[in-house]
């Protein structure tokens, strides 16, 4: 069943291009238009939507909060990120102008479950984006736009994680266009790089092996750290967490912004730092803000392994370890930019005798609270 591969997390690391490939396919009409037909609340009630909320866990969350940097890009909506478990214990305020994007890989997860209940007994209406065709939280969300990763059998998520990233654009994008947002040129823009990302996520792919040997190379250290901003910081968040739940190692995500805030009293002679950097196209001010940072924190002696576009030459000399990542608008960025960092957890857990599929102490899917 892992198809010559030694894990299923491997296998479904490999499975990402087409996974990504699958989730936009029928979505985008040949005049670069979307056509989410699955999406069954009126194009009346998206026009009026006044706040959007997305409710997840874990992996789940982290797309999330990718989301809401496209959503409020492309669509000019508010739009608030909570972890399942918090937001339905809060007293949060919604109503019949709210939409509610409920993300679940399994479809199952409990804490997911029991707030969409409560958004939709507060009147507002609940989009799932699921990987589990009849699971419940499509079953009980007014509408559903499947991922189409295919079963996700590796406890960690992989694919179905790019997959919810696909549909969270491709949702943000619909709305978009249901609107009519000024953002028209640049909507049909991004349609064309999100069609061709899945070969992105291939040549990254293709490239790894350094990735793997340096994992190796710290598989007896106790902490890695992971910095990123904008969308960066999301990704590091779920880098950390995959090696959390892979190596059982101490790992954290952080906004680079709030290094001076804190987190800079942590780095130490040696201690390995994750940067993701933005593109130096487009929003050019977070690129040399960040590249600010990584000089900050070699500076106190960090190893840097810096993730960075192809033909970014500014962060070469500040590099201890350099991956690169094919250019793509900062938005759609995490979709490449994730890849190494599973590929990073998924080795160093292997090489430190860790069971990829089966992590301890862990389940597919939390059914309980
Ligand atoms: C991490 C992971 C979990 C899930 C979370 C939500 O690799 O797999 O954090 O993302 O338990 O699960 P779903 O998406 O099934 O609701």
């Amino acid at each position: 069943e892992k198809g010559g591969y030694a894990s299923f997390m491997l296998k479904e690391i490999a499975e990402q291009p087409k996974a990504v490939a699958d989730t936009l396919l029928g979505r985008i009409d040949a005049s670069g238009r979307l056509t989410l037909d699955e999406v069954r609340i009126p194009d009346a009630v998206l026009r009026e939507a006044d706040k959007v909320v997305v409710i997840a866990c874990g992996t789940a969350f982290h797309a999330g909060l990718i989301a809401k940097y496209a959503i409020e890009h492309w669509t000019r909506i508010p739009c608030e990120v909570e972890l399942a478990s918090e937001f339905r214990y809060r007293d949060p305020i919604l109503n019949r102008r709210t939409l509610v994007i409920a993300i679940s890989q399994s479809g199952e997860t409990m804490d997911t479950l029991m707030a969409l209940r409560h958004a939709r007994e507060q009147g507002a209406k609940v989009l799932a984006v699921c990987n589990t065709n009849g699971s419940t939280i499509p079953r009980e969300s007014d509408a559903v736009l499947y991922t189409h990763a295919g079963p996700e059998v590796a406890v960690a998520s992989t694919k179905a994680f790019l997959t919810q990233l696909v549909a969270c654009y491709l949702l943000a994008l619909y709305l978009g266009q249901v609107r009519g947002t000024k953002w028209g040129d640049e909507i049909h823009a991004v349609v064309r790089d999100l069609a061709r990302i899945g070969d992105e996520v291939e040549r990254v792919l293709e490239t790894m092996e350094p990735v793997r040997a340096l994992a190796r190379s710290l598989a007896d250290r106790n902490t890695v750290l992971f910095l990123g901003r904008h969308v960066g910081y999301p990704v590091a968040l779920e880098g950390a967490l995959k090696l959390k739940e892979l190596a059982y190692m101490h790992a954290e995500g952080f906004a680079a912004g709030e290094l001076k805030h804190g987190p800079i009293a942590l780095i130490e002679e040696g201690l390995p730092v994750v940067v993701v950097v933005p593109s130096p196209r487009g929003r050019s001010v977070l690129h040399d803000k960040i590249v600010s940072n990584i000089q900050e924190i070699r500076a106190r002696g960090a190893r840097t392994i810096v993730i960075a576009e192809e033909g970014d030459e500014a962060v070469v000399p500040y590099a201890d370890h350099l991956v690169r990542i094919p250019a793509t608008p900062t938005l759609l960025q995490p979709l490449v930019a994730t890849v190494p960092l599973q590929v990073f957890a998924c080795e160093l857990a292997t090489a430190r005798g860790n069971e990829v599929d089966q992590p301890r102490n862990l389940a597919k899917s939390v059914t309980v609270e």
